[in-house]
């Protein structure tokens, strides 16, 4: 896509998790962004969500949800990554920020959100015979069918 000038800022979430090569998109976004400008991405790393005190169900559910997104070409560590990905791509080192829900009145949203997620990929993963075998294994449970 052409543009006839450039842009003062890119931002972007949940975006560089789904590209075969962040880096070269990243490098081709930041060609659009003029010199000064801002570039700034929000990803997530997936390996840091998990429950305290440990609940089953919960965890269970993240590894089906990090499993389906890893089978689709998704990069669920990418957030962690981020550092490395914009120095790769010719940009300066970014300041790099962690937000995370650890728990309190809001957090069920969250839990809620992810939930749903889990049930709508689970039915993916139900028909999935090397996924049963894993849930199996793992947690003792098939995963859910929608
Ligand atoms: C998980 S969604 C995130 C949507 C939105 N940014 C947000 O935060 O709610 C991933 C988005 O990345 C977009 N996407 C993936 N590859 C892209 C690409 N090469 N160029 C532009 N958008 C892309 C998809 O169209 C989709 O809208």
């Amino acid at each position: 896509m052409a543009f006839d000038q450039l842009f003062d800022a890119a931002i972007g979430r949940f975006v560089l998790c789904h590209q075969p090569d962040p880096v070269a998109l990243l490098r081709k976004i930041s060609r659009l962004v003029r010199p000064g400008g801002i570039v700034v991405f929000q990803e997530s790393d997936n390996e840091q969500r998990r429950s305290y005190p440990p609940i089953r169900t919960y965890d269970m559910m993240s590894e089906w949800i990090d499993e389906t997104l890893r089978r689709t070409g998704v990069d669920v560590r990418i957030g962690i990554k981020l550092c490395s990905t914009f120095l790769a791509a010719g940009l300066a080192e970014p300041t790099m920020r962690l937000q995370a829900v650890i728990g309190g009145a809001k957090a069920p949203d969250e839990v809620h959100f992810e939930a749903d997620l889990a049930v709508t990929l689970g039915g993916n993963l139900a028909s999935d015979s090397r996924t049963r075998a894993m849930s199996a294994s793992r947690f003792s449970m098939a995963p859910p069918t929608l």
